[in-house]
């Protein structure tokens, strides 16, 4: 059950609102069949993110962690936007003010509609060099590209003969500059800011919605579950994404 009254207060808030930003995680791709991290659907074969999402696990066997990748553009690539994506996409289109920013690597906020999307934690969809001589290209294995099967487990190589690895944040990595100056500057010039199915564990994502507390904005959390944001944010509305957002952005 969505919280009415809290429901309530915070389209008064956001009708109010100069700027607003929403911060998103995992969670709002769960309704569309992506696993998320920490839940009880993330773990591959016997494997966590933590344990695969790391310089170190690809340094090691970097042919384990592209099938991890390989499994999950699998399941990313047949899934589709859900009503909250596509919720936060009209929400964009009818606010003057709006940042998105998001921990998932997925696209699917792009798939919905959702323009300047600051991509906190990269794309899955994108491969790099990984000795860093600056080649992006579109990662082996997206749809409807795909290679043949003898070749899905190879590890790809670069045209300069290093490996290539997906173009994502690992933990233990900075993020790109110019994406946390860009989110940064989003939660501490924002009158509401919506965190949107992240547990808030992994840092610096976790520390803007708490930017935002600082600078004055009123914090939103929506999520099936408590998390460390919790006890800070002004509103919780508790409830999957995919049900809260298009709720809420149909009473604005
Ligand atoms: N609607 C809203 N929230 C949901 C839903 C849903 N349908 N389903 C799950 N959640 C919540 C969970 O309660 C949890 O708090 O989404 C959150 C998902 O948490 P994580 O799996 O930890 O995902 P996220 O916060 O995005 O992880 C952050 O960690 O592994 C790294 O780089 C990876 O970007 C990722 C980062």
């Amino acid at each position: 059950m969505i919280d009415d009254q809290a429901l309530h207060h915070l389209v008064g808030r956001l009708r109010r609102a100069r700027v607003v930003a929403v911060m998103t995680g995992a969670g709002i791709s769960a309704e569309s069949g992506v696993p998320t991290f920490r839940g009880a659907d993330g773990l591959w074969r016997h494997y966590s993110a933590t344990d695969l999402a790391t310089p170190d696990a690809f340094a090691r066997d970097p042919g384990l962690v592209w099938q991890w990748y390989r499994w999950r553009q699998g399941i990313i690539g047949r899934a589709q936007p859900n009503p909250g994506h596509f919720a936060l996409a009209r929400l964009q289109s009818r606010t003057t003010g709006f940042s998105l920013i998001t921990q998932n690597v997925d696209g699917l906020h792009q798939r919905a509609g959702s323009a300047n999307v600051i991509e906190l934690h990269g794309n899955i969809w994108r491969a790099r060099c990984a000795r860093g001589c600056g080649v992006v290209q579109d990662a082996p294995g997206q749809a409807p590209r795909e290679e043949p099967v003898a070749e899905r487990d190879a590890v790809p190589v670069c045209r300069c003969g290093a490996l290539l690895r997906p173009d994502v944040v690992w933990f233990g990595e900075a993020l790109d500059d110019a994406c946390i100056d860009l989110a940064v500057r989003a939660a501490e010039g924002c009158d509401v800011f919506l965190a949107v199915g992240t547990s808030a564990l992994v840092y610096p994502a976790a520390g803007l919605p708490l930017l935002a507390v600082k600078a004055g904005a009123l914090v939103v959390e929506v999520n099936v579950d408590d998390t460390p944001l919790t006890p800070h944010a002004g509103i919780v509305l508790r409830g999957k994404a995919a049900e809260v957002l298009p709720s809420l952005e149909s009473r604005l």
